[in-house]
């Protein structure tokens, strides 16, 4: 499976700190916020990734992440010249994509806790897989409505009187299907491709899953100053009381097994004298010495 980060839009509402640097690039604690659906797609197993941005943006994520090389990934980029929907992303990167399938996440959303994401990815065997969060605002987003039995029975987006509290968050898994059918998708009122449409599309033709996200799990928006605040200071708390990095695609990559232990220490001694440094070497020391009680 491959792995697309969409990573584009104006970021308006964090006006003036998205004036130089595009909203997914701005810090959330002790990174930039790419990192972390980077990681979250990584621990899931994607190893080839496509990120896609507007074309003001694109040099400096290039910049920040190059082509993976150094981490045991690999990283293609695409353009996307103007806003014009989620789902125009598979339109972008369907050479990319190829004949594989692919997952898209959100360049801003912030995921944390248990393990049902490396479940839907090991379990993924075709169709769709999606997510349901229990938010207190659905209207804000695509809203999936559940019958007595658990299945999901409708998908709107925005809707201004929401059928459950169960948000759709930013990640998705799809086969090869969602290329010809975001090909044929028609833009919506707002004038956008809707990724909302693409799960309607799989619920129409019976191969929809939507797994629960339950208690215990996190998933934040960062995309108002706010909300960018209160996911700082979410990843700090955790990281303070756990020493263990939320977010951290090396360690990810490492944990993974797409970059060796060696790599690993190669990588670290080329990073500035810095805490990220340290908690890199820290991982390395760790695994030596289980190595040696092994
Ligand atoms: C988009 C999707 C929506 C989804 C949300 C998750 O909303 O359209 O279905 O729930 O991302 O972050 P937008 O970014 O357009 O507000």
């Amino acid at each position: 499976m491959k792995g697309i980060i969409l990573a584009g839009g104006a970021g308006s509402r964090l006006y003036p700190l998205t004036q130089v640097a595009s909203k997914q690039l701005q810090p959330v604690y002790d990174k930039p916020m790419v990192y972390y659906p980077l990681s979250t797609l990584i621990e899931g197993g994607i190893q080839e990734f496509c990120l896609i941005s507007t074309p003001h943006d694109l040099p400096r994520f290039q910049q920040l992440l190059g082509d993976g090389t150094r981490w045991g990934i690999s990283i293609e980029y695409r353009e996307q010249a103007r806003p014009e929907g989620i789902a125009q992303a598979f339109r972008i990167a369907a050479s990319f994509i190829g004949t594989d399938s692919v997952s898209l996440i959100l360049g801003d959303n912030i995921f944390y806790g248990g393990d049902v994401f490396q479940r839907a990815f090991s379990s993924f065997t075709g169709g769709a897989s999606i997510f349901g969060y229990h938010v207190t605002d659905p209207e804000r987003y695509g809203v999936v409505e559940f019958d007595s039995s658990g299945r999901a029975i409708s998908i709107e987006e925005k809707p201004a009187r929401p059928r459950s509290n169960y948000a759709v968050p930013g990640l998705y898994l799809y086969d090869n299907e969602v290329v010809s059918i975001a090909a044929a998708l028609k833009p919506s009122a707002r004038r956008e491709l809707e990724i909302t449409d693409v799960n309607l599309e799989y619920l129409r033709r019976g191969s929809l899953r939507v797994h629960r996200l339950g208690r215990g799990f996190a998933w934040l928006d960062a995309g108002t100053s706010s909300s960018l605040h209160d996911a700082s200071a979410y990843v700090q708390t955790i990281e303070k009381r756990q020493g263990i990095k939320v977010g951290c695609p090396e360690e990810s990559a490492f944990r993974r097994g797409f970059l060796p232990l060696e790599r690993l220490e190669a990588l670290i001694t080329t990073l500035p004298r810095c805490e990220y440094r340290d908690y890199l070497a820290g991982v390395v020391e760790e695994e030596r010495r289980q190595q040696e009680t092994r």
